[in-house]
């Protein structure tokens, strides 16, 4: 997979040579570590697959996926190292040429970024759930932030994306 502007690209996540560099990088970014919380469940992220995206050969962002026993993918993880560079659309397109639809994803209510990015791809809002980042923070991951970007962050949202042609109703 290759980018508009040529120099981006998207290769398999590995988890043998991947896992470690990228477990640390992402303990110090996005999310607060590689065990998230969504649907009031731990989840490693490193244990799926994914795509890596490189410009000029160097890490630009990584998006981490499993396939559900429903046949469906849930996109778990997805982080463009630096936004605004269409690292985050290349590894989107990237993904979606790979797995099986529907594609969901659990964001937070504080994350208008990643609403704004996803429902331009096409991924439709199904499901909020009040108060599971608050219940995740109290039972599983008490180091998930309160606040970002002055937003108390305490709601699940779900998005999806069906397959083509799927009823949207
Ligand atoms: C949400 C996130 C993944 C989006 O990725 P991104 O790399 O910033 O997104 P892109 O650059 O591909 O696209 C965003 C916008 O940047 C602009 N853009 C895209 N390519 C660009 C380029 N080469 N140069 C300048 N701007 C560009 C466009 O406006 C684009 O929107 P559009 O393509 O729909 O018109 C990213 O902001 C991120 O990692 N956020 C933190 C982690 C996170 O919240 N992850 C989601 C958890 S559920």
């Amino acid at each position: 997979v290759t980018s508009p502007d040529g120099d981006l690209r998207a290769r398999p996540y590995d988890e043998t040579t991947d896992r470690s560099w990228l477990e640390e990088r992402i303990g110090g970014g996005y999310g607060a570590g590689h065990l998230q919380v969504r649907r009031g469940e731990l989840i490693d992220v490193l244990l799926g697959e994914g795509l890596i995206a490189e410009r000029e050969g160097r890490p630009a962002g990584v998006a981490l996926w499993r396939t559900e026993p429903d046949g469906s993918t849930e996109l778990t993880y997805l982080w463009a190292f630096e936004s605004g560079r269409g690292t985050g659309r290349c590894l989107m397109t990237g993904m979606i040429e790979l797995v099986p639809r529907p594609i969901w994803v659990v964001t937070t209510n504080d994350n208008v970024e990643a609403l704004r990015f996803y429902q331009r791809l096409g991924f439709r809002l199904r499901e909020l759930r009040l108060g599971a980042v608050d219940d995740a923070r109290r039972d599983l991951k008490p180091s998930i932030p309160i606040e970002h970007d002055g937003i108390a962050i305490r709601d699940e949202l779900e998005l999806v994306l069906d397959s083509p042609g799927a009823d949207p109703n």
